[in-house]
């Protein structure tokens, strides 16, 4: 399903459109964007219409990604949410490269960190990372993120093997 409108510092993030389906699709070709996603490559226009438009996992939560300024830069998303155990994965896309390295990534983490433990009333928030994605590593630390393990040769990516690390920050450590 789609998230509510969530406001923060330098980010908007809404429902996503169909009328940006193209622009995903040509974000999800892009080999420098999705270097260190675990994401499909050959989508056509007409299957991305159809994501977007059935967005009604029950376990998954998306929002787009636009600046205060109005421009649509990526998406991000809850994976494998579970109300059950108060817990919840996290994934994001900033799409747009000309926007990578300004703190947006960090803002968005921090907008639906805010929402997973105020709103939803979690007690984990986890994230698994490519191990070369030094931007992601950086941006996730900054948020708080603590390293919690490795599982060596997790991804493979245009046949190269990539560690994961998975990092999680807890309700006790978000609030203090
Ligand atoms: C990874 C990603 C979310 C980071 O978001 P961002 O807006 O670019 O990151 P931020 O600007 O908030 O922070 C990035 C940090 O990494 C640093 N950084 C980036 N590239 C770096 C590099 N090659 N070496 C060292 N530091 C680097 C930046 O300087 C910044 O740190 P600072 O604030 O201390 O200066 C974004 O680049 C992205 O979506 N990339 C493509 C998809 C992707 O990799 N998704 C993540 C899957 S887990």
């Amino acid at each position: 399903m789609y998230g509510p409108i969530l406001k923060g510092k330098k980010v908007i993030l809404q429902p996503a459109k169909l009328s940006e389906a193209k622009q995903y699709l040509t974000w999800l070709n892009d080999y420098e964007v999705t270097k260190y996603i675990s994401s499909k490559s050959d989508l056509t226009l007409d299957q991305e219409k159809e994501f977007l438009k059935n967005k009604k996992i029950d376990n998954e939560v998306y929002w787009s990604v636009y600046t205060k300024s109005g421009k649509h830069i990526g998406s991000t998303g809850l994976h494998n949410y579970s109300p059950t155990h108060k817990r919840t994965s996290w994934g994001i896309m900033i799409g747009d490269k000309s926007e990578w390295n300004k703190g947006y990534g960090t803002d968005i983490l921090r907008t639906v960190m805010a929402y997973a433990f105020n709103k939803l009333k979690l007690n984990r928030f986890e994230l698994e990372v490519f191990h070369k994605n030094i931007a992601g590593l950086k941006c996730y630390a900054k948020c708080g993120f603590k390293k919690e393990g490795v599982r060596r040769d997790f991804f493979m990516k245009n046949n190269e093997v990539y560690d994961s690390i998975m990092m999680s920050v807890l309700r006790d450590e978000y609030k203090n």
